[in-house]
C-alpha cells in the first residue's frame, strides 16, 4: 500500500471514529433530556429511584444504575427497550399502558402509518435505552 493510500485509510477511520463519537454523544444528550422529563419524577434525576414521587409509589423504584449488575453484568438492551415501548408491562409504569401513553409505544404508531414520527419514537426510545447503558455503575 502506497504511503498516500496509507494516509487516506487512516484519515476515513479517524473521521468515522470522530463521527462515531459525535452521534452517540448527541444520542446520549437527547436521552438525557428526554429521562429528565419522562423518567425523573420517579427514578430521580441520577436514575436512583430517589425521584419527588417515589416515595407515593406502593412498589419501590429501582436504582436504574444498578440494572447490569443486578443482571450479572449484562445490560439487556432489547429488555429495556420492550419496557419503554409498553411491550413489557410493568407494574410501577402503569401495567401494558405505561403511565406515559402511547408517547413511546411504536407499534400503535405503526399501526396508523405514520412512517415519520415511528422513526422519530424509535430513535427517541434508542437514546434512552442508551442513556440508561451510560448511567451504569
Ligand atoms: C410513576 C413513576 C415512574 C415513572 C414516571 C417511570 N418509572 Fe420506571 N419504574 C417505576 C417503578 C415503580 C418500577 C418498578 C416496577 C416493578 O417492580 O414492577 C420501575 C421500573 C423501571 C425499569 C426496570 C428496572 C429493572 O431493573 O428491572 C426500567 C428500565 C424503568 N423503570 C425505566 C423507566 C424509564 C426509561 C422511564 C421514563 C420513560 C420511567 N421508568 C418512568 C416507576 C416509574
Amino acid at each position: 500500500m502506497g504511503k498516500v493510500r496509507q494516509g487516506f485509510f487512516a484519515c476515513t477511520i479517524m473521521l468515522t471514529m470522530l463521527a462515531t463519537t459525535g452521534a452517540s454523544m448527541a444520542q446520549s444528550v437527547a436521552g438525557a433530556e428526554e429521562f429528565t422529563r419522562s423518567c425523573a419524577s420517579c427514578h430521580g434525576l441520577t436514575g436512583r429511584g430517589d425521584g419527588p414521587l417515589a416515595e407515593y409509589m406502593t412498589i419501590p423504584v429501582p436504582d436504574l444504575t444498578q440494572i447490569r449488575a443486578r443482571n450479572g453484568g449484562d445490560f439487556p438492551m432489547l429488555n429495556i427497550i420492550h419496557l419503554i415501548d409498553g411491550r413489557s408491562g410493568l407494574r410501577g409504569h402503569g401495567g401494558p399502558m405505561p403511565i406515559w401513553g402511547d408517547r413511546f409505544e411504536t407499534a400503535v404508531i405503526a399501526q396508523r402509518g405514520d412512517v415519520g414520527t415511528e422513526i422519530a419514537v424509535r430513535g427517541r426510545i434508542l437514546a434512552l435505552a442508551t442513556y440508561l447503558e451510560a448511567i451504569q455503575q
